[in-house]
Parts: structure tokens; C-alpha cells; sequence
């Protein structure tokens, strides 16, 4: 392992994985391999941008050219996958990036690190693969799939072919399932990093339903050690949950937000609910811990620096809420808000 391909790693969890990398492995060349999709963003990457150890490449996991092309400019030997397609709300509205990028796109890179002999090949996938799971219930890595979304179905989809990759041509995969993440750089579709900047300009907070949908949150630099853990000490062929083992209802996530920035709970409007929602994620994540990996940082803790972040890098986020942003906001939302007003 010298020189490490990075997809996706323009984006809210990949860039956290690199920076981690760039900084405390300068023995690695990281190179970023990512399409600028709206949600990607090299102002991620800025802390690392001068570092010697770290290139960036702009292109598509879909495009065998410039796949073929960046593996042997840089002599890639390790693959992490990250890009995605990563909302599900987006996939609702329109799925056809989601197939491309986390299916099809999966497929090609798979075929392109296979011919050109890359050895561990690590595949980002999420919690939503198992679905919706019942009340007193975690996922363990043996449990069947159950996608219930556009974007659950094209990652579940995405993780198989991994599978297959390794059981038919011997390749060295390692998936990873991380649960909801959350922390600086997120783009401010996802509930948090949406719900903090929202309040901040005294707009409604719009609650899908009754608001009582649990998710488990996870801080991102927990999600992207896991992912570096399950990189070095990960078995062939395994899956790792990563979980942040805290499960929260949405309504509660809210009410935190609006009382750590000192807003009122008038904000909250309860709006038509998603389609085909699940209720409920939660995993067990011991088999990762077996190999070396532990939270190290709280829910509460994490939550508290995150809208730190956001209230003190309006920078970052204030020209990404303008344009693209603004057309996927009225579709999602205009109709919603009114309906509820
Ligand atoms: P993100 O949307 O912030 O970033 C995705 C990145 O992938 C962007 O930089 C984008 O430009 C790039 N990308 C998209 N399609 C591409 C393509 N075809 N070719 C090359 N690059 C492409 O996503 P994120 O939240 O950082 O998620 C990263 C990974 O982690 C995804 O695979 C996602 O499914 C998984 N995941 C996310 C969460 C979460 O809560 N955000 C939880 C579990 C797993
Ligand atoms: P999200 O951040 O989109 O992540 P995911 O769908 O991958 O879990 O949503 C987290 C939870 O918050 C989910 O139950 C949907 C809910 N939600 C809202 O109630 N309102 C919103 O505007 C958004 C974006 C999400």
C-alpha cells in the first residue's frame, strides 16, 4: 500500500478521511479522485491542499478512460471508495445519478482496479442496506438487505457487486457501513448541517411527519477512522459496521439544535412526510471494534462543535446556498411548507 485512490474524497466524509490520511500518514500518497458533483467541493480539501503527499484529479467512477487514466498516472495500488450519490430525498426526485454513480459507477471502478492489478479495494456503503429495523433490534453484518430507497437500493446494489468482485476474481475488498454522520464540511441538504443553518437566518425547520423516525448518529472523524481501520486491519471479503451507537428521534436532533443556538421551537414545522421513510436505523458495530477501532468523541460534544463550525464558516456554507441549491430547495420543500402553513 504507497499510493491510495480516493473517490469521492471531495466530499463531507471522504475529505474528512483524507485530511486524517494526509496528515498523520505521510507515508501514503493520497490522491482524490472526484467528479465536483454539487456536493463536492475542494474547499474541503484546503487544509491539505499544499501538503506533498496529496493530488487531486477531477473525473467520474463511470469513466473507465479517466479511471484507467488516473491509475496509472499515479500508479494507484489501494482504492477507497466513497463517491456517491448521497441523499435520499435527491433520490426521490431523481434517481438516475444514483444508478449511475452507485451502481454502475461501482461496477467500473471494480473492473478497473481488477485489470489493473490495484490491491485492497475499499468499498464506503451505509446502514441503509438493511432498511428499516424493528424497535430492540441492531444490525449485525450477516443480515440480509432490505433497501427501502432509491439511494439505499443503488448502494445495496453497488456493495453486491463488491461482493461478487471478491468471491468471483479473488479481489481484496473491504465494505464498510457507516449510520447517519454528522460534523463540519457537511453540504446543508442533511438534516443537521440544513437545521443549524436554517435556524441561524430564522427560517422554519421543516420535520417530516411526526418527527419520531430514529436514526444513529455518528461524528465524522469517528466514521472516517473507522474507515481507515477497517483499510489497514480489515479481513478480505468482510463488511464492518460503523455506528455511532447513539439513536436519537429526529424531533429531539431538532430540539438540541434550536437550544444550543437559542431559537425558538416556533421554527419547527411538522411537513408531509418522506415517501417510503424508514422508522428506524441502528447497528452493532462490535466486529469493527474487535479490530481496533473506538468513538472517540460524544454525541453531545460533537453536536456542539459542529454548530460551532457552522456558526463561525458562514463562508463555507453561505455560496453554497445559493443557485443549484435554491432550485432543489423549492422542489423539496415550497410545496411541503405550504402545506403545512
Ligand atoms: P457527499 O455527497 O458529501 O460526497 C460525495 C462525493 O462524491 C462528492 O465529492 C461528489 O462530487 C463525489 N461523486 C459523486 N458521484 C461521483 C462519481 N460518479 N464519480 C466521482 N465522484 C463522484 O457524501 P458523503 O456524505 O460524504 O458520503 C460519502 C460516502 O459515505 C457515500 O458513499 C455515502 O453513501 C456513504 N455514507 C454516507 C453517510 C452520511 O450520513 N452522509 C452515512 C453512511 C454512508
Ligand atoms: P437525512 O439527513 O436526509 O439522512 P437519511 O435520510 O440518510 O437518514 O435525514 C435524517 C432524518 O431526518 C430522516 O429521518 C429524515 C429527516 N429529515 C426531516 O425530517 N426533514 C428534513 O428536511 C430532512 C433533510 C430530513
Amino acid at each position: 500500500m504507497k499510493n491510495i485512490l480516493v473517490t469521492g474524497g471531495a466530499g463531507f466524509i471522504g475529505s474528512a478521511f483524507v485530511r486524517h490520511m494526509v496528515e498523520q500518514h505521510p507515508e501514503y500518497n493520497i490522491i482524490v479522485y472526484d467528479k465536483l458533483t454539487y456536493a463536492g467541493n475542494l474547499d474541503n480539501l484546503l487544509p491539505v491542499s499544499d501538503e506533498p503527499n496529496y493530488r487531486f484529479e477531477q473525473g467520474d467512477i463511470a469513466s473507465r478512460e479517466t479511471v484507467r487514466r488516473a491509475f496509472q498516472a499515479h500508479d494507484v495500488d489501494t482504492v477507497v471508495n466513497f463517491a456517491a450519490e448521497s441523499h435520499v430525498d435527491r433520490s426521490i426526485l431523481n434517481p438516475d445519478a444514483f444508478i449511475h454513480s452507485n451502481t454502475v459507477g461501482v461496477h467500473i471502478l471494480l473492473d478497473e482496479s481488477r485489470q489493473h492489478g490495484v490491491g485492497r479495494f475499499l468499498h464506503v456503503s451505509t446502514d441503509e442496506v438493511y432498511g428499516d429495523i424493528e424497535p430492540g433490534y441492531f444490525s449485525k453484518e450477516g443480515d440480509k438487505f432490505a433497501p427501502n430507497s432509491p439511494y439505499a437500493a443503488s448502494k445495496a446494489g453497488g456493495e453486491l457487486l463488491v461482493r461478487a468482485y471478491h468471491i468471483t476474481h479473488g479481489m481484496d475488498t473491504v465494505v464498510t457501513r457507516g449510520s447517519n454522520t454528522f460534523g463540519p464540511y457537511q453540504y446543508p441538504e442533511k438534516i443537521i448541517p440544513f437545521f443549524v443553518t436554517e435556524a441561524i437566518d430564522d427560517k422554519p425547520l421543516p420535520v417530516y411527519g411526526d418527527g419520531m423516525q430514529i436514526r444513529d448518529w455518528l461524528y465524522v472523524d469517528d466514521h472516517a477512522l473507522g474507515v481507515a481501520t477497517a483499510l489497514f486491519n480489515g479481513k478480505s471479503g468482510e463488511a464492518y459496521n460503523i455506528a455511532g451507537e447513539h439513536h436519537e428521534h429526529n424531533i429531539n436532533v431538532t430540539h438540541r439544535i434550536l437550544d444550543l443556538l437559542d431559537k425558538p421551537r416556533s421554527l419547527i414545522k411538522h411537513v408531509p412526510d418522506r415517501e417510503g421513510h424508514d422508522l428506524r436505523y441502528a447497528m452493532n458495530c462490535d466486529k469493527l471494534r474487535e479490530l481496533g477501532w473506538n468513538r472517540l468523541y460524544t454525541f453531545d460534544s460533537a453536536l456542539e462543535a459542529t454548530i460551532n463550525w457552522f456558526k463561525e464558516n458562514e463562508w463555507w456554507w453561505r455560496k453554497i446556498k445559493t443557485g443549484e441549491y435554491l432550485e432543489y430547495y423549492k422542489k423539496q420543500y415550497a410545496a411541503r411548507l405550504a402545506a403545512a402553513e
